[in-house]
């Protein structure tokens, strides 16, 4: 009997050209290189260029992912973006670059779950395509929290950059083998009570300004470890593997020691987590797609290989999805 999956056909990432490392954040605040690679892994981030928008990012990337899977923006008929920092309160940054791309059939629309929002994205774009709505998407992370940032806060202003990642998704019809290409697991959670830990203290109906990031960092670094792991093992069961079994573990790059206290407690091959945190700093949704670039362009990941994807933000939200790349 044949089933369908939603199977990863191209991926691309934009970074913006302007890099600023961790000696240069040192000659703004009171700060230092080691202070940051020690506790987070990060060495520099990129920061979007005046007048450069999430969309101009995400389409920069959707463009390279297009490219990767050798199709055309109007093969697509679904946008799914992931994003925290729009270009406006609305109409939602997904339809400028539906716009941008050229392309007026379909839907396109915005999800916001924070550093959570490229799995909640893809999952959400999986069920679209697995319930025959559409056929092709295109499932964008992309930031700009250089905008959110308050410079002068160096406990929040460190960890982040700007940039995008995509991935073009099409709906495949498969014998349901083991082995067959596509989304195999998904799992996604949310815990309202922790909303005050990690969120922006600004927005359309409380203040009416955009607001900056504020992050209790101690009580979001204790409760990563325990949700990652946790989602990740209901993940792992619901496809029937073992951690051993992962070939790739793609977390969202927030910070090297949350991704090191995952990877032991789950027991997952340290060699085998991508972790490109270090060049781009946590760039929230757009983290995962830049990751997965990476490893799909070093020849790390390849067709066929068992893809393990994790993230959470603010909310908090968390959630994981495996797949057969
Ligand atoms: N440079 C130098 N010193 C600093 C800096 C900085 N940029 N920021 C804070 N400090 C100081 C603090 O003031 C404090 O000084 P004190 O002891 O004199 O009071 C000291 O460093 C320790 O501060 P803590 O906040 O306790 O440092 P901690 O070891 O917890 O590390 C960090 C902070 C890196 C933020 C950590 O808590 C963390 O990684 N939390 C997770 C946060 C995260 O990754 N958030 C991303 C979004 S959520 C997600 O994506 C998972």
């Amino acid at each position: 009997m044949s089933i369908v999956r939603t199977v990863v056909r191209g991926c691309g990432a934009y970074l913006p050209e302007r890099v600023l490392t961790n000696h240069d954040l040192a000659r703004m605040i009171d700060t230092s290189d080691q202070w940051i690679r020690e506790r987070t892994g990060i060495t520099e981030r990129h920061i979007a260029a005046e007048g450069e928008l999430t969309s101009d990012m995400g389409v920069a990337a959707a463009q390279r992912a297009l490219a990767d899977a050798g199709m055309n923006a109007s093969d697509i008929d679904l946008i799914v973006l992931a994003t925290s920092t729009p270009d406006q309160t609305f109409p939602a940054t997904a339809v400028t670059i539906q716009a941008e791309l050229g392309i007026t059939h379909g839907a396109a629309f915005d999800i916001q779950a924070v550093c959570s929002g490229f799995v909640f994205a893809l999952s959400t774009a999986d069920n679209y395509l697995k319930g025959g709505q559409f056929k092709r998407a295109l499932v964008i992370g992309s930031e700009a929290f250089s905008r959110i940032l308050d410079w002068k806060d160096r406990s929040t202003c460190v960890l982040f950059g700007d940039g995008a990642g995509a991935l073009v998704v099409e709906v495949q019809e498969t014998a349901g083998a083991a082995l067959d290409r596509g989304i195999l697991a998904t799992c996604l959670r949310s815990d309202g009570r922790y909303r005050d830990k990690l969120y922006v203290d600004g927005g359309p109906s409380s203040t009416g300004t955009v607001g900056c990031v504020r992050m209790d960092g101690p009580e979001v670094f204790r409760h990563a470890v325990t949700k990652i792991s946790e989602v990740i093992d209901a993940t792992l069961k619901q496809a029937g593997y073992r951690p051993s079994e992962v070939d790739w573990f793609v977390p969202h790059q927030a910070n090297k020691r949350i991704l090191d206290g995952a990877a032991r407690k789950l027991g997952l091959d340290p060699d085998r987590i991508v972790i490109t945190v270090d060049k781009h700093a946590n760039t929230s949704s757009a983290s995962i797609p830049l990751a997965l670039s990476t490893a799909c362009e070093d020849g790390r990941i390849k067709e066929g290989d068992l893809v393990l994807l994790e993230a959470m933000g603010g909310g908090f939200t968390w959630g994981a999805l495996l797949v057969r790349w």
